[in-house]
């Protein structure tokens, strides 16, 4: 059986994922209590004790609005500790598959443009900034593949349609955002996405790794609570009115669309967000 380090085994993404794994792979997942990323002599004694066939590292500081204050904890998780693993797994002949974000762009692309893999990167949050570094870092390793998601959601954690489920609860309507176009990607459909990878190994380099089609926060929880059967009234609001509101939030990119047409030419087809959610739903709504 082929071995895996699973670093980030219980966040939202990494929990899903070891649940999956274990039933192809030996598979050592950790956590920030048994594997902090930042120890870097930690990280390589670790990947050396377990001479993995694949490094896998969903260990991240997600909180975006917290990077902003918390850059230099941000740039150490996301971005400099990176590093570490790419030379574990460079240590060990081992691939790399490390999970990148649409906030590398800039988000600034005319909306009847999607970014492939091969433009620019031009972050403009803390974390964005903070996850190229991690890029740069996992390109380090010689057997890498860096896959970019966006707008992830899962039963394991904290996320965008549970939080609008949530405030369904109370709330007659809601304002969402309606300039804001990307692709939400169930944790599921990034799972197979990552088992594909393994499997296939197509050349290495960066995969955008979303659900398929595009939508806005809008239209994504206007569609949450039709299969949800909720009545509330989805506002659409801009992102300047947003900001507004809610003058601490983070700017995010306009523009997450990102490409998969180098994801299917490697015969990775994922399922379209409608799908995806839908199926989430069923779950969560148990
Ligand atoms: N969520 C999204 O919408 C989204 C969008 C695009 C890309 N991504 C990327 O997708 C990946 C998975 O995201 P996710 O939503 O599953 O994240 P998550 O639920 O926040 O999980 C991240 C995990 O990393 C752990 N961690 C933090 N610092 C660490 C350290 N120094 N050493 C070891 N572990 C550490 C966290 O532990 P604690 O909880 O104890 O801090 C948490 O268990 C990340 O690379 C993220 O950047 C996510």
């Amino acid at each position: 059986m082929k071995k895996v380090l699973l670093i980030g085994a219980d966040g939202m993404l990494g929990g899903e994922l070891k649940e999956r794994l274990e039933k192809k792979y030996e598979v050592t997942g950790t956590t920030i209590e048994t594997l902090d990323i930042t120890d870097r002599q930690a990280v390589l004694i670790k990947a050396k004790e377990i001479n993995p066939d694949y490094v896998i590292n969903c260990a991240a500081y997600t909180n975006v609005d917290g990077c902003e204050v918390n850059y230099d904890l941000a740039n150490t998780v996301n971005g400099l500790a990176v590093e570490n693993i790419s030379a574990a797994a460079k240590e060990n002949d081992s691939i790399f598959i490390h999970i990148s974000t649409d906030y590398v762009f800039d988000g600034k692309l005319d909306i009847d443009k999607i970014y492939t893999e091969d433009m620019e990167p031009g972050p403009i949050s803390a974390y964005g900034k903070t996850k190229l570094i991690g890029e740069e870092n996992a390109a380090k390793a010689e057997k890498y593949y860096i896959l970019r998601t966006a707008w992830l959601y899962g039963l394991g954690g904290k996320n965008f349609v549970k939080t609008m489920l949530k405030l369904s609860e109370n709330h007659d309507s809601l304002n969402v955002v309606c300039d804001q176009h990307g692709s939400p990607t169930s944790t599921t459909t990034l799972c197979k996405i990552i088992e594909e990878i393994m499997e296939k190994q197509p050349e290495y380099g960066v995969y955008h790794s979303t659900n398929e089609g595009f939508t806005t926060w809008y239209e994504f929880t206007k569609k949450i609570f039709e299969i949800a059967g909720k009545s509330t009234v989805v506002n659409p609001v801009t992102s300047e009115e947003y900001k507004v509101l809610n003058p601490a939030s983070t700017d995010r990119p306009k523009n997450s669309m990102l490409s998969k047409e180098k994801l299917k030419s490697a015969g990775i087809i994922p399922a379209k967000w409608e799908d995806a959610l839908k199926d989430y739903l069923k779950e969560e709504l148990k």
